[in-house]
């Protein structure tokens, strides 16, 4: 079954030899984009979509997530919005609800919360482990996390959870643990942070995810200089996430490095951390993407035009930038922009679109915080109408 949408007024590509196009058509399938071109030489299709010069880009990849979990922390918020400053310790409260929760609890929760990303064009999106903490909570974590992502991350070293012996727990992340979520995991992340888990710890544990045949991520400077940047790099990890801590060491280092550097600007509002350096990386040459990190402690967001409209108005980057971050840019971060590539509009590539219903990517950031999700297809499925 074919579509062809007709009618585009502006059609972002992300394809360095198509760039922008205006009065455009594209032709997909289930399986992949067809055809990309002017819409007066588009071909016929089994179904045909006039957008009526609405801007038609691709759907958002939302490269780093974390929708398996219980409970709230609202008021931890609140305290925080009073003047207290983020920390790892509220990360315990999610671990005891999170133990506490069946799997249909915590499926039907991610599920909601996948949906709720879908409604606001999300189409393809990672998702961690990382609120069990123990064998068995992480893999029912990691079950869950498979059925409802496009990419899982096993982040055991979230924290040491209370009541453990760190020695002994970074020896359960690395082998049973390990062992437990494999079958469900691609990639391995690990919170570089003090707090958290040391330079030398987060090594640990990224060595044994690559030795298990997993990517590698690394939540790293975001409370302070934790060295996750230097790590990240030194191990070839594909991203190194948060990054609001970072010296021109650390901006050199990634731009002559293939780790994309995952910006979470609705995380930084939410913890008052300062919007990291993404603008810095560009101009360095180096490769940002932007990404919602929904979570219950620290950025309770799903939503991605919120993050693109924030990367723009605070964090400097051009429309062009933040809407290529929020789209290619995650896709590069999960490894995710090669075969059948997502984030792009391209003949082979995921057909994962999304119309805005406005005249040009612009209004994204131009009319912040207002709707403007007017249709989606993921993997050539109308999933918004
Ligand atoms: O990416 N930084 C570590 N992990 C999450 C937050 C976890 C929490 O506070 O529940 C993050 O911000």
């Amino acid at each position: 079954m074919t579509v062809l949408l007709t009618g585009v007024g502006e059609l972002t590509t992300n394809d360095p030899d198509l760039g922008r196009l205006r009065d455009a058509a594209v032709v997909f399938d289930e399986r992949s984009i067809l055809w990309v071109g002017p819409a007066d030489r588009a071909p016929a299709a089994d179904t045909m979509v006039d957008v009526a010069g609405r801007a038609v880009l691709p759907g958002w990849v939302d490269a780093h997530t974390h929708l398996v979990f219980q409970g709230s922390r609202a008021a931890e918020f609140e305290a925080r919005m009073a003047g207290r400053r983020y920390s790892a310790g509220g990360i315990g409260q999610t671990v005891a609800a999170t133990r506490a929760a069946s799997e249909r609890e915590l499926r039907a929760h991610a599920t909601r919360l996948r949906r709720e990303a879908e409604l606001q064009g999300t189409t393809f999106l990672e998702t961690k482990t990382g609120y069990g903490l123990d064998i068995d909570t992480e893999r029912r974590c990691a079950q869950v996390a498979a059925a409802v992502a496009d990419r899982v991350t096993y982040l055991g070293a979230h924290v040491v959870p209370a009541g453990s012996d760190r020695r002994e727990y970074v020896d359960l992340v690395t082998g049973p643990m390990l062992q437990a979520v494999r079958p469900y995991v691609h990639a391995v992340d690990v919170f570089c942070e003090e707090g958290a888990f040391s330079v030398e710890e987060s090594r640990e544990v990224l060595q044994a995810g690559a030795d298990a045949g997993l990517d590698l991520h690394v939540h790293g400077n975001q409370l302070g200089p934790s060295g996750g940047v230097g790590l990240a790099v030194e191990m070839g990890a594909l991203s190194v996430d948060h990054c609001n801590h970072l010296d021109d060491r650390d901006i050199d280092s990634i731009a002559a490095s293939n780790t994309i550097a995952v910006f979470l600007p609705a995380c930084d509002l939410s913890t008052r951390e300062p919007f990291g350096p993404a603008r810095r990386i560009l101009d360095a040459g180096g490769a940002v993407a932007l990404a919602s990190n929904c979570n219950p402690g620290s950025s309770f967001t799903t939503s991605m035009p919120f993050c693109v409209a924030t990367a723009v108005l605070q964090m400097q980057l051009t429309v062009e930038q933040a809407v290529f971050a929020a789209t290619r840019g995650g896709a590069l971060a999960l490894g995710a922009a090669s075969s059948s590539p997502a984030g792009t509009i391209a003949v082979g590539a995921r057909p994962d679109l999304q119309v805005l219903d406005a005249p040009s990517v612009a209004h994204l950031a131009y009319r912040p915080g207002v709707p403007m999700t007017w249709a989606v297809w993921r993997a050539g499925r109308q999933v918004v109408e």
